[in-house]
């Protein structure tokens, strides 16, 4: 496959799904494209863009094979045990309501766990969640709030027991938990940042992103937050010269707005 055809394929992609792939690594997004292409029976990307565009189930693969949704409820602990301290001990203080986004939420797993640190805090606080993803297939399986027990394994027997009710062998969320979290289809790529957030956690995706895009993304998401709110980067993530965003380094992967 030469630079050409993935340059036609990118552009393809760009106009028929409205997807920026050349934002993305290139080399592993690459080697993506092709196995997926081979999986749908296609020998070359413009035999490949021609099943996409026919075949709503090889476009929905697609899809999924490039947006990697690998997750789970408070994926590396410890980052979600600071975020329910900063809660306590720094968030309520200094502000009265808190608008939490999560980016590039996957099946929801990361704003429910959010929602339950919350729940369990009754702190006079207004408190919103949104959550969004690129992915609209993701985004309706998160709506449905029904998890495999794999993804659950840092949930503590405590909060499966408060939070959830066994279904066919899967876990069902409550719906108090539910409707705490709002789910939007959002491209960081692409779409405008919601302004005025007092944290935001995006995690395990901007390394999929060139560097460029990357930092773009986190210019982005400084602006969009209030001065004292907090950004949560994947435990891979680490924002260097944070102070270049307006950002400081707070502890290991959390950074505060400063200006
Ligand atoms: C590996 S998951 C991370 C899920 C969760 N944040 C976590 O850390 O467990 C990456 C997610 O990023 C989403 N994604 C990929 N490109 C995106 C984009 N341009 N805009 C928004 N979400 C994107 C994928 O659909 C996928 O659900």
């Amino acid at each position: 496959m030469t630079t050409l055809d993935f340059d036609y394929f990118y552009s393809w992609v760009h106009t028929n799904l409205n997807i920026r792939l050349d934002a993305y690594k290139e080399k592993q997004l690459n080697r993506r494209i092709q196995t997926v292409m081979r999986q749908a029976g296609a020998n070359d990307l413009k035999e490949y863009s021609t099943l996409i565009h026919g075949d709503e189930l090889i476009r929905k693969q697609f899809l999924d094979y490039i947006t990697i949704n690998v997750t789970e409820f408070f994926r590396n602990k410890d980052l979600f045990e600071k975020f329910e301290e900063l809660l306590r001990t720094d968030l309520s203080k200094k502000f009265d309501k808190i608008t939490i986004w999560s980016a590039a939420c996957s099946i929801g797993a990361e704003p429910y766990s959010l929602a339950m640190i919350i729940d369990r805090h009754s702190l006079p606080l207004k408190k919103k969640i949104i959550a969004t993803d690129i992915d609209d297939t993701i985004l309706e399986k998160a709506k449905t709030g029904i998890f495999k027990e794999s993804e659950l394994k840092n949930v503590s027997v405590i909060d499966r027991s408060d939070y959830f009710a066994i279904e066919n062998n899967r876990y069902v969320l409550n719906n108090n938990i539910k409707q705490m979290v709002d789910f939007r289809k959002h491209d960081l790529v692409l779409d405008d940042f919601e302004k005025n957030l007092h944290v935001i956690v995006c995690r395990n995706v901007t390394i999929y992103f060139k560097n460029e895009i990357k930092e773009e993304i986190y210019r982005k998401m400084s602006d969009s937050l209030v001065k004292g709110g907090l950004l949560f980067t994947g435990a891979t993530e680490t924002i260097y010269q944070p102070e270049q965003f307006g950002l400081k380094k707070v502890s290991s992967f959390i950074y505060e707005k400063t200006v």
